[in-house]
């Protein structure tokens, strides 16, 4: 399997080299995961239906759940959907705003797009990643790119070339290695009208900016606070995001959450327990180890983002059983990632 390094990304003509043969192996329908800012995406000919339904058979994907496509600029538009030229203003607007950047907007489809990529809707996912490696990758291929995240279905998501290789080694045709990725969590999954817009999956970019920039009303798909509704965006129903170990969730008052974390220890003195707490908390998780704690010079519902996918899969390599984490209010920055952790918990988490 060809591993692709990419060094030096500010040079474009020596990014262009780099990548030549990968974006070859794309637009003859090949499998090809590449970095961008979220997360490692699984890359196919997103108008090549047999490339497509790879995608499916490489992740073990379930064949309902769709996929984002992936555009290097807006010229690319007009052949992933359809009507480019009667986009709700507030589509336009969100755009012009948020692109390139963690943000997918449902829209109508173009024909073109694959059926597989689309199954039981007439719409399709679309973004333009906030990253020069994906961007340059798929200008070279010549075509929009379908690109789920690059982990098999249910493991958390890959944010370094490493965990993609431990996924999927030897049932794609390569990776691009352009190093980890900087947001952590998947984008915002978002459908757009002119007086409305629903968030079907909170991420990179959040409601309230959302909000802010669009001057329209911006409200969550009813799955997300009542988890008994259907969600819009098929990929929410499954448990998701999940490693080997149990993931146990407290966020709230700092005192209760620090009384709870010593009281699970204490329960589970002798058992392989693994932390991720704030920085100047590894006193409160005594036993744990690995415990990560967070650089104190970035907030920690960034620093937890980028850095969670990344952590449950190294403690599951070093065998962890139960992964406590310190989480965060969830709203803000917070939204994304405590969904995230809603799924690894399978609902261990707890408002103290
Ligand atoms: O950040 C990301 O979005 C990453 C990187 C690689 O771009 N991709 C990603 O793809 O997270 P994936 O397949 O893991 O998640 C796509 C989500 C799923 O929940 C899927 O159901 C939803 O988006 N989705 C895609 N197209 C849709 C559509 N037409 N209607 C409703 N939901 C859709
Ligand atoms: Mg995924």
């Amino acid at each position: 399997m060809n591993v692709w390094n990419v060094e030096n990304e500010e040079d474009i003509t020596a990014l262009e080299r780099q990548l030549r043969e990968p974006a070859a192996v794309l637009s003859q329908g090949g499998l090809v995961a590449f970095p961008t800012e979220t997360v490692y995406g699984l890359g196919a000919d997103a108008t090549n239906e047999s490339a497509v339904r790879g995608i499916f058979a490489a992740k073990s994907r379930p064949a309902d759940n769709p996929l984002i496509v992936h555009i290097a600029d807006v010229e690319m538009l007009p052949c992933v959907i359809a009507n480019p030229a009667q986009l709700p203003a507030p589509a336009r607007k969100a755009m012009n705003v948020f692109w390139p950047g963690p943000l997918t907007l449902i829209l109508p489809a173009n024909e073109q797009i694959a059926p597989s990529v689309r199954p039981g809707t007439d719409t399709v996912g679309v973004r333009m990643p906030d990253h020069a490696v994906a961007r340059t990758l798929i200008r070279l291929a010549g075509c929009p790119v379908a690109a789920p995240s690059a982990n098999k279905s249910g493991k958390p998501s890959p944010t370094t070339a490493g965990d993609v290789l431990e996924d999927m080694e030897g049932v794609i045709d390569g990776v691009v290695d352009g190093g980890s990725c900087d947001v952590g969590v998947e984008s915002t999954v978002v459908a757009i009208e002119e007086e409305y817009a629903v968030i079907y999956r909170p991420g990179g970019v959040t409601k309230e900016q959302l909000e802010e920039a669009l001057a329209i009303p911006v409200s969550l798909d009813p799955h997300l606070t009542s988890p008994t509704q259907a969600p819009k965006a098929p990929g929410m129903k499954y448990r998701h995001y999940a490693p080997n170990a149990s993931v146990h969730v407290w966020w709230g008052e700092d005192g209760a959450v620090r009384r709870a974390l010593a009281t699970f220890c204490d329960a589970h003195n002798g058992e392989s327990l693994a932390a991720i707490v704030p920085s100047g908390w590894a006193d409160f998780v005594p036993g744990a180890d690995p415990a990560w704690s967070a650089p104190p010079e970035i907030p920690y519902a960034v620093a937890l983002s980028r850095e969670l996918y990344r952590l449950l899969r190294h403690f599951d390599r070093a065998g962890a059983r139960h992964v406590l984490i310190v989480g965060v209010p969830p709203h803000g920055m917070g939204a994304a990632v405590m969904n995230r952790l809603q799924k690894a918990s399978e609902g261990r988490l707890y408002h103290v």
